[in-house]
């Protein structure tokens, strides 16, 4: 095995956001992006530039803003989208293009109505042009593990010597074995000129549940870019997930490593995991599985009464990491009501979390709240009070009130007070349930009556004093806005949640974010 890094290839802002469902404003995308360096990535997807002005827009503001990691755009394989990804990608000071069409005879049959000849061709110009922009330039044919094994030989041999750097190798819909890719990676690895100069990437969907081992047999096979997404978002059932293939390889160094065990073979600091697995499920909505690899709630929870003794005993009896690996603090001291600011500043630093002053002092009164009601307060609560108060959206609508009756035979009735501008807004009304009642109240506070798409709610943590955490997704002229709120009263999250998310939508009217048209692919 070669020790030569693996570059981490994260692709959260393009194919995760195509997950159905998840919407990201621009400046939340940028949030994200910003993390994304902090975590170590190497190269950063930003969006798929001319899909729609709001993809543009986010790309170039991503490009301009986040320094370190490459910054690439996709493109299709003509001169409109390659231009577009150009321009969108100007300001980046280490910038890729991605360029793609598909090769599988199904793809070129019915979606492109084209020939492999054309498809050759249209490959070969497009890494051409997108040369005239940059010397780092990506081709992918798309649905390669459905495509004719000659045809991948020479349609990547032509695009070597058009210029192409690194190949990406894509599981379009999550078809093959890892056998099966380590196989074809293996094959293109032995058999196309020049190949031996270029970056062999994987890109594998997760529709079989194989994303993760298909992209770690690639590595196996000579892959040393690995395309994925933070908990694995991405088109249908996702992408890698890019927690597990980090995690994966940094445990297995023996397995992955070569020769050299302690030289990490990706440049993530595993540390910032954590934090960025919160940040990406709050801003898109989508909450992690409990029992989710590495980053799921009980990922490092023991129950029974046999594990338990044996970590007592020595970690390593059921333990292959350390929560303290992915930036949980795993310290057995939790936080409560007689916590200084100091003890929450320090607990806040330990969890990899930078804050302004004034971020650090909102959370720090939040956090007083909280003990207030809650005996202890655990890290995943620390994290989710910080992502509750340091959200990008300004509070138009600020949440001061609640009082709700409710209970069998009782009509339901919410009361609510919210500021909003300085003024206090009341209202009273009823609904079929407490949360209904309490959304009924705030839609006539402030006047705003979005369309409630989805609510869900679940606890941060274990317990009965566990906090409870809403999400709420409601729509406007077709735009979706995500908003969570935490609180020890479900009911209050809820109502936070929801002013959250009709925040987010009063802030981007009038701003013009353009059309949220998916890629269309
Ligand atoms: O899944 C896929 O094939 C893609 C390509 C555009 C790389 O996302
Ligand atoms: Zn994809």
């Amino acid at each position: 095995m070669s020790s030569e890094k693996i570059r981490i290839f994260d692709t959260t802002l393009r194919d995760g956001e195509q997950s159905p469902g998840a919407s990201l404003s621009i400046a939340e995308k940028l949030e994200i992006a910003r993390q994304l360096a902090i975590l170590g990535v190497d190269i950063i997807e930003a969006g798929f530039p001319v899909s729609s002005k709001a993809q543009f827009d986010a790309t170039h503001l991503v490009a301009d803003k986040v320094q370190g990691p490459v910054i690439t755009g996709l493109a299709r394989a003509n001169e409109k989208d390659i231009e577009a990804a150009a321009n969108a990608l100007e300001p980046a000071k280490n910038k890729r293009i991605h360029t793609f069409i598909a090769t599988s005879p199904i793809h070129m049959k019915y979606k492109l109505k084209k020939s492999s000849d054309e498809v050759l061709k249209m490959a070969i110009n497009a890494v051409k042009y997108a040369k005239t922009f940059t010397d780092d330039v990506e081709f992918s044919p798309e649905d390669a593990c459905r495509s004719d094994t000659s045809f991948l030989v020479e349609i990547l041999t032509a695009v070597i010597e058009a210029g192409a750097t690194t190949l990406n190798i894509p599981d379009t819909v999550g078809y093959v074995l890892p056998y099966e890719y380590g196989r074809l990676i293996a094959h293109l690895a032995d058999n196309v000129p020049g190949i031996d100069k270029c970056i062999i990437s994987t890109h594998c969907h997760n529709d079989l549940g194989m994303a993760v081992a298909n992209s770690l047999t690639g590595v196996r096979n000579g892959a040393r870019q690995i395309e994925c997404a933070v908990n694995g978002l991405g088109e249908r059932a996702g992408n890698a997930a890019l927690e597990e293939i980090v995690m994966a390889i940094q445990t297995r160094t023996d397995f992955f490593g070569g020769a050299d065990e302690k030289k990490p073979l990706t440049n993530i600091d595993t540390k910032q995991i954590y934090k960025t697995s919160q940040l990406v499920s709050q801003l898109t909505g989508f909450l992690i599985q409990p029992n989710k690899a590495i980053v799921g709630a009980n990922a490092f929870a023991h129950e029974s009464g046999v594990h338990v003794d044996g970590v007592l005993k020595e970690r390593t009896t059921y333990e292959i990491m350390t929560p303290q690996s992915i930036g949980l603090g795993g310290s057995r001291m939790v936080l409560g009501r007689h916590t200084g600011r100091h003890g929450f500043v320090e607990r806040c630093k330990q969890l990899g979390f930078k804050l302004s002053d004034a971020e650090l002092e909102q959370a720090y009164q939040r956090f007083k709240e909280i003990a207030d009601k809650k005996k202890e307060v655990f890290d995943e609560d620390v994290a989710a009070i910080i992502g509750d108060e340091t959200h990008v959206v300004e509070k138009i609508y600020e949440l001061k009130y609640i009082h709700v009756v409710s209970g069998s035979g009782v009509l339901p009735t919410a009361t609510v007070k919210i500021k909003v501008k300085g003024k206090m807004k009341q209202a009273a009304s009823c609904g079929d349930g407490p949360v209904d009642a309490a959304y009924e109240a705030i839609r006539e506070a402030t006047g705003q009556s979005p369309e409630l798409e989805n609510y869900s709610i679940r606890a941060v943590t274990r317990g009965k004093e566990a906090l409870g955490e809403a999400t709420v997704k409601i729509s406007r002229d077709g735009r979706i806005f995500i908003g969570r709120g935490i609180s020890t009263d479900i009911i209050e999250a809820s109502a936070r949640a929801y002013l959250d998310a009709i925040n987010r939508m009063v802030s981007v009217s009038g701003k013009d974010e353009g059309p949220e048209i998916k890629a269309e692919l």
